[in-house]
C-alpha cells in the first residue's frame, strides 16, 4: 500500500500550524454544519437554501492572506459535507455551487490565490456520509447501489486530485464507530465499505505528496498518513472522540476557534488568543500540527474576531515560529499539569513556560549538557542552574510573558 511521499510527509510535520475551514449551505442557516441533521430538515426543504447562496463578500485572496498572517502553513476547506452539496464545479453533481446564484468556484479561487504565492498549500476535507445524495441516503427509494455512491465518491476525489493543481492532502469524515453515531440510521448508515485500498491508492497515485487524513477515531489503516485528534490533544480524551492510542505516525489536532465548525449565530465562545497560542505550543510539544478551524459567514466572510485572533496568533509566531515549525515532541518532559512543554529541533530544545507554578523553571530529567538558555523573544540571557538531571531556569519577571515564555536551550 502506498503512502504519501517523504517529501509530502516531512512538509506536513514542518507545517505544524493550518486553517480548517467549514463553508456550505449550513452557513445561511448559521446553526452549524449539522443542522439539517439536527433539526431533521428534509431534502426537499434543505436544498432550496442552494439559490440562496450567495456570497457575494467572498475574497479568496484576503481568506488566504488571514492564514498567512496567522502563520498557517495549509488550508483545509470542505469540499463537500455531510449536507452533500458540492462547494466546487463537480461534474458528477448539479448539487454544486456552481448552480447556485454565485455562480463562482470558491475552490477553485482558493486554489489560485494559494498557488500564487509559495507558503500555503491548499487541501480538502471530503464527507464520506451524504444526506443528501439518493444513493447514500435513498438507495431503496432510488433504486440506486451502493457502487452508485462509491462512483461518486471516488469520481469527486479524482477531481479534486486532478483539477486544483497540487494538494496538500485530503481529509475524510464521515465512518466513525457505531457508538458514535445517533439512532438516525437513515442519515448515517453506509451500503458497504468504502473502498479505502483503491481511494487512498488513487490518491496516492495522483497526487504523491499529499497526506491522507480520515477522521475515524481508530487505528489508521494502511494508506492514511495521519493519526487525527479531534478537539483534544493527543493523550487527552475530553469530548470521548479520542480513545485510540497514539501510534508512530505525524499527527493533526482539528480544534474549533469557538464551540462549532460550521458558523453558529448563538456561538460566541471564541477561544482567547492566548489558549490559542498554548494549544499550538501543547499540539508541537507532543508533535502534533493544530488545524484551527474556523466558519466563515454566508457572505463570504471570516468573522473579524476570528481574523483578528489568527493575526495576533501570528504576531506571535514571527517572533516565536522556530519553536513550533519543523520541531519535534520535546525531550524535555512536560509537567503533569502542563504547565510547561517542550519542543527541539536538532540539538536545541525549547521550553514553553505557560504558567508559573514558582519562581523557577525546573526541568527534571532534561537532556545532559544544556549550556546555555536564552529567552527566545530577544535573546537575552535565563540563568540556567543545572543539579544532576534537573536543570532550573531563573527568568527575570520582566523577561516572563503571560502567553508562553519560550526560552531556548542549547
Ligand atoms: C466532526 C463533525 C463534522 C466536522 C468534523 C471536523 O466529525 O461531525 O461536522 O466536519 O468533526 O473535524
Amino acid at each position: 500500500m502506498k503512502q504519501a511521499s517523504p517529501e509530502g510527509l516531512k512538509w506536513f510535520q514542518n507545517a505544524r500550524f493550518g486553517m480548517f475551514i467549514h463553508w456550505g449551505l449550513y452557513s445561511i442557516l448559521a446553526r452549524g454544519e449539522w443542522v439539517m441533521h439536527n433539526e431533521r430538515i428534509q431534502v426537499p426543504e434543505y436544498e432550496p437554501l442552494a439559490q440562496q447562496f450567495s456570497p457575494t463578500k467572498f475574497n479568496a485572496e484576503e481568506w488566504v492572506s488571514v492564514a498567512a498572517d496567522a502563520g498557517q502553513m495549509y488550508i483545509v476547506i470542505t469540499s463537500r459535507h455531510h449536507d452533500g452539496f458540492s462547494m466546487y464545479d463537480t461534474a458528477l453533481s448539479n448539487y454544486k455551487v456552481t448552480n447556485s446564484p454565485f455562480r463562482r468556484d470558491p475552490l477553485r479561487e482558493l486554489a489560485e490565490a494559494c498557488a500564487r504565492r509559495s507558503d500555503i498549500k491548499l487541501g480538502f476535507y471530503s464527507s464520506l456520509l451524504d444526506w443528501h445524495h439518493p444513493a447514500y441516503r435513498f438507495r431503496k427509494e432510488s433504486g440506486l447501489a451502493w457502487s452508485d455512491y462509491l462512483g461518486f465518491l471516488h469520481g469527486q476525489v479524482r477531481e479534486l486530485c486532478t483539477q486544483f493543481g497540487e494538494i496538500a492532502c485530503l481529509w475524510f469524515d464521515g465512518d466513525w464507530p457505531d457508538n458514535l453515531l445517533s439512532a438516525d440510521n437513515a442519515y448515517f448508515e453506509a451500503g458497504g465499505s468504502f473502498e479505502y485500498e483503491k481511494l487512498y491508492e488513487m490518491i496516492h497515485t495522483l497526487q504523491p505528496d499529499a497526506v491522507i487524513h480520515n477522521n475515524r477515531h481508530g487505528e489508521p489503516l494502511p494508506g492514511e498518513d495521519i493519526q487525527g485528534f479531534e478537539q483534544d490533544l493527543p493523550g487527552q480524551n475530553t469530548v470521548g472522540f479520542n480513545t485510540t492510542k497514539i501510534f508512530d505516525l505525524p499527527i493533526e489536532v482539528c480544534m474549533t476557534i469557538n464551540d462549532n465548525w460550521g458558523i453558529h449565530q448563538q456561538d460566541e465562545n471564541h477561544k482567547s488568543t492566548q489558549r490559542l497560542i498554548r494549544t499550538l505550543a501543547r499540539a508541537a510539544s507532543v508533535g502534533a500540527n493544530t488545524l484551527l478551524n474556523i466558519g466563515p459567514t454566508a457572505s463570504g466572510e471570516i468573522l473579524p474576531v476570528h481574523a483578528e485572533r489568527l493575526r495576533e496568533v501570528g504576531k506571535w509566531l514571527a517572533v516565536h515560529g522556530e519553536s513550533v515549525y519543523g520541531t519535534q515532541a520535546g525531550l524535555i518532559p512536560s509537567t503533569q499539569d502542563g504547565s510547561l512543554v517542550s519542543t527541539r529541533q536538532g540539538k536545541v530544545n525549547y521550553v514553553h513556560a505557560l504558567d508559573y507554578i514558582s519562581d523557577c523553571l525546573t526541568l527534571r530529567e532534561s537532556p545532559a549538557a544544556l549550556t546555555k538558555a536564552t529567552l527566545l523573544r530577544d535573546g537575552s540571557p535565563v540563568k540556567l542552574t543545572t543539579r544532576g538531571d534537573t536543570s532550573i531556569l531563573t527568568l527575570l519577571p520582566e523577561q516572563r510573558d503571560p502567553t508562553d515564555t519560550v526560552i531556548r536551550l542549547e
